[in-house]
């Protein structure tokens, strides 16, 4: 496996690689991830290459969150992607992604971006949409796997990618958790031991919001405010608990695919995490 730190140097690596399977990361790595590489590793075929990046990208932190403490783990990161099937890491610097200010960005639909994660988070999906183009046109992927954990995030890149027209397939990951059924993630790092028992209960509330659905209740706004009061008792502070339909978050509706979403602040720790019906 090859760690990369240039766009140039990647580029020359690539030259030979006509199938590219790319994972997109932050970093501070987790299973999630090398199953993402796993699979993109398995849709690219043996003489495809798997790129994965590594670059915690500024543009989608908000000033108050945690860009300057988000985990650097570079050396672990790339011995668990060799293990994972990675061929390549590209990991470029701050000044190599962006060596001038990120003037021109990619700026998703209000109606998709400015919902849920980017009503809490207003610019994030800007940072993140701009980041993953620019990363694209660096990579210059065939396929791309991005975790369903990140379930906006996913649906506003496949829009993105389809009406812009890059041809590049994307492909959603499925979510890992720990045995106890804690989503994985790089945040859960943050968390103390007493914390990651009650972070379960953010999933246990989606599954409860689900169970009623399934029950025949219908009155989605009750059920939303009961959740939201459940975790609230729990001393936690929740963002929102949601019901939606799967393919462009609207709301819930009979008979279509539906997806329970929730973020949440645990503690000084901010958790998300979905379940699809
Ligand atoms: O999901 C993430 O880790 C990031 O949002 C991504 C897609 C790597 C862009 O920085």
């Amino acid at each position: 496996m090859q760690v990369i730190h240039t766009i140039s140097e990647l580029r020359d690596a690539l030259a030979t690689h006509r199938q590219r399977g790319f994972v997109p990361t932050m970093g501070n790595l987790h299973d999630g991830h090398l199953q993402l590489v796993r699979q993109a590793r398995e849709l690219v075929g043996p003489a495809g290459a798997v790129v994965a990046s590594v670059f915690v990208n500024r543009l989608q932190f908000a000033p108050h969150e945690d860009f300057d403490t988000y985990p650097r783990t570079l050396a672990r990161d790339c011995e668990l992607l060799e293990g994972a099937g990675c061929d390549i890491v590209f990991a470029p610097s701050e000044n190599e992604l962006y060596p001038e200010l990120q003037g021109y960005k990619v700026q998703p639909p209000a109606e998709l971006a400015d919902i849920l994660e980017g009503h809490f988070r207003p610019g994030f999906f800007t940072g993140v949409c701009t980041v993953v183009h620019k990363l694209f046109n660096i990579v210059q992927p065939t396929l791309a796997v991005f975790g369903k954990k990140d379930y906006q995030q996913l649906m506003v890149l496949r829009r993105m990618v389809a009406q812009m027209a890059l041809p590049i397939e994307i492909h959603g990951g499925e979510t890992r958790r720990s045995a106890q059924g804690l989503a994985l993630s790089s945040r859960n790092g943050y968390l103390s031991e007493a914390e990651k028992v009650e972070a379960l209960r953010l999933s246990r509330t989606l599954k409860s919001l689900i169970a009623h659905w399934q029950a025949g209740e219908r009155d989605v706004a009750a059920m939303e405010a009961d959740a939201l009061r459940s975790l609230r008792d729990a001393g936690w502070v929740p963002d929102y608990i949601t019901l939606r339909r799967q393919h462009d978050l609207g709301p819930a509706v009979e008979g279509q695919p539906l997806v329970a979403l929730g973020a949440a602040k645990l503690g000084s720790t901010r958790l998300i995490d979905n379940l699809e019906i």
